[in-house]
């Protein structure tokens, strides 16, 4: 069956069984490789994506769910030249260890920072509480989500300053 998906703005014919997971469409179909495989049964979090705002684990939600909605992964934030504010936070604050866990740690912060930029840490590790790490690296990650806050708001400081 083809459906099409709409993933980082541009839509996508894909050609699979609706009951295919989303991040096996993205990984195999779509070379979109940022959500990683780790368990596969919606217990680790590092297949985390955006679905309308949303963090949602993409190893199982089926394709049939996402027919209409706006998917985001993480290569839809920014690239090289041009990371997103999440993206340069990890960067700076040296978050990620093995670095398996972080793409969806760093989708599951972006959906908490997109509805409040002053998360308390109390906030972020409820929102996190699904994204699992195995190296241990909670404190920086931690402090990498409250730095991506501060990015993202001052960005929209300037931004308002430009228009006013
Ligand atoms: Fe999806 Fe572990 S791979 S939650």
């Amino acid at each position: 069956m083809s459906l099409t998906l709409e993933i980082n703005g541009a839509a996508h014919e894909v050609d699979a069984d609706p009951a295919t997971p989303l991040l096996y469409v993205l990984r195999d179909d779509l070379k979109l490789n940022a959500a990683k495989y780790g368990c596969g049964l919606g217990q680790c979090g590092s297949c985390t994506v955006i679905v309308d705002g949303e963090a949602v684990l993409s190893c199982v939600t089926p394709i049939l769910a996402l027919a209409g909605r706006k998917i985001t992964t993480l290569e839809g934030l920014g690239t090289l030249d041009a990371p997103a504010p999440i993206q340069t936070a990890f960067m700076e604050m040296q978050a990620a260890q093995c670095g398996y866990c972080i793409p969806g740690m760093m989708m599951r912060a972006q959906a908490l920072l997109q509805k409040n930029t002053s998360p308390t840490d109390a906030d972020i590790r409820e929102a996190l509480r699904t994204n699992l790490c195995r190296c241990g690296t909670h404190m920086r990650i931690l402090a990498a989500i409250r730095r991506a806050g501060e990015l993202m708001k001052s960005a929209a400081g300037q931004l308002k300053d430009r228009a006013g």
